[in-house]
């Protein structure tokens, strides 16, 4: 590839005063020298200090009269607790680690690094939210190359018509979209779980729901049908545990845990041998592996957040799920106050229960607000909101009306100080 010859020349002379930019050199690569040429020059002489790269600044700053967008789970709330716990969270790989495609051929997924592997049975084991031993433990890109993962290893392997992939409504938006994106042959969307008549199925059970926080428990009864529960945001921050869940398959994610959506991370704990190496097979052929670096990250991340519960060294300021649990109390607390004041809203009751991790009653503090409209003169919420420059998600993408939307809880302090002063403002 011609581009890529360039951009190897540029790299080369990296440092020098002025680099001829060829006729052939494209934009990108342009972009990229300028980028690469940024962080050599901040590079000390001896290379032996860590640097610390720079990355991107994700969104654009809120402000009192700007937009604010609250359509996307995007878990920025975390970065404050990050900041605060120092370097324990911080890792260094040098430039010859992480190479080889491979990480643990004696185990049942190859591309599972070790130490990734030990942390998050370990954060299991302390949380007490899923058994984990007799459970393979799959990694994914994102619980949502697990999903796909799942799909591909549930589908019937004989030919047929594709199998129904069900849930009920209010279901996740990504559901549909994700599973009728590339028109398989083996399985398609097949709608609300409640309403399904046919025979087999599978059945999506995501607990505490997104979006609207409910605790859920498979509504399918038939025997051939297959469940795959998505526990993304079983965490003591968004809800009670009550129990360490043994089911086929749970997906989960550091996105929704520890806030590190960037990093691209899931992790799959699956009873059954054969569905595990179908999983597997499907992310062989997907992406051949996940990323090393990204496990590696994740792997230190999840050691700080038990580290910060089983070490007396750390102090209180290092429990995370007591950061969380804190913060998103405070969010639901002000966000109930606001929807009293504007009197248009409403929101889900309040859902109490028994935490065996915290040892106490708890109410659930869920990670999107379902945020209802109750008068007559608006149908479509989402579009209502968008004037008020606030963006939501709108009910018709998780399969109900359209008077009711989701709105993230786990943003910026500041997005959530507007949202809720202009949410106030609305009468
Ligand atoms: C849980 O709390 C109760 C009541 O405060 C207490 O009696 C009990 O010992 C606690 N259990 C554990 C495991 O800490």
């Amino acid at each position: 590839m011609a581009g890529r010859e360039s951009g190897a020349a540029v790299v080369r002379c990296a440092g020098r005063i002025g680099v001829v930019a060829s006729v052939a050199m494209n934009l990108a690569w342009l972009a990229m020298y300028i980028r690469r040429r940024y962080f050599t020059a901040r590079r000390s002489d001896g290379g032996a200090e860590a640097d610390v790269v720079e990355a991107g600044k994700g969104k654009p700053p809120v402000t009192p009269d700007s937009v604010v967008n609250l359509d996307h789970g995007d878990p920025t709330m975390y970065e404050e607790f990050w900041r605060a716990t120092g370097d324990c969270a911080t890792i260094v790989i040098p430039g010859w680690q992480t190479m080889s495609y491979f990480s643990d051929l004696s185990g049942v997924c190859w591309f599972v690094e070790p130490g990734f592997e030990h942390q998050v049975r370990r954060l299991h084991r302390l949380v007490g939210n899923a058994m984990v031993d007799g459970y393979h433990l799959l990694v994914g890109t994102g619980s949502t190359q697990l999903f796909q993962a799942a799909l591909y290893a549930l589908s019937p392997a004989e030919d047929g018509s594709p199998i129904n992939v069900v849930s009920p409504a209010p279901y996740y938006s990504s559901y549909p979209s994700v599973t009728n994106f590339l028109n398989s042959a083996l399985y398609r969307w097949g709608g609300d779980a409640n309403t399904f008549d046919g025979d087999t199925c599978i059945e999506l059970v995501c607990s505490p729901n997104n979006p609207d926080g409910g605790i859920r428990k498979a509504v399918i009864k038939s025997k051939s049908s297959k469940a795959i529960h998505d526990f993304a945001y079983y965490w003591p921050q968004y809800t009670p545990i009550t129990e360490a869940a043994s089911h086929d398959i749970m997906l989960f994610t550091v996105s929704k845990c520890t806030g590190h959506a960037g990093t691209r991370l899931g992790w799959a704990l699956v009873k059954d041998k054969e569905v595990a190496q179908k999983m597997i097979k499907f992310i062989e052929l997907n992406t051949i592996g996940v990323s090393k670096d990204s496990q590696l990250r994740a792997a230190k991340i999840i050691k700080a957040v038990c580290d910060g519960y089983e070490l007396s060294s750390y102090g209180d300021a290092s429990r995370l799920f007591h950061f969380a649990r804190h913060k998103m109390a405070a969010r639901w607390n002000r966000l109930r106050l606001a929807v009293e004041a504007s009197g248009i809203f409403t929101l889900p009751d309040e859902l109490p229960g028994h935490c065996s991790f915290s040892n106490d009653t708890i109410i659930s503090n869920p990670p999107f607000a379902w945020l209802r409209y109750k008068k007559d003169d608006v149908e479509d919420l989402e579009g209502f909101l968008r004037e008020q420059k606030i963006i939501t998600r709108g009910g018709t993408r998780f399969g109900v009306d359209g008077k009711v939307v989701r709105v993230s809880m786990v943003d910026t302090d500041e997005a959530f100080d507007v949202f809720v002063n202009r949410l106030v403002s609305l009468k």
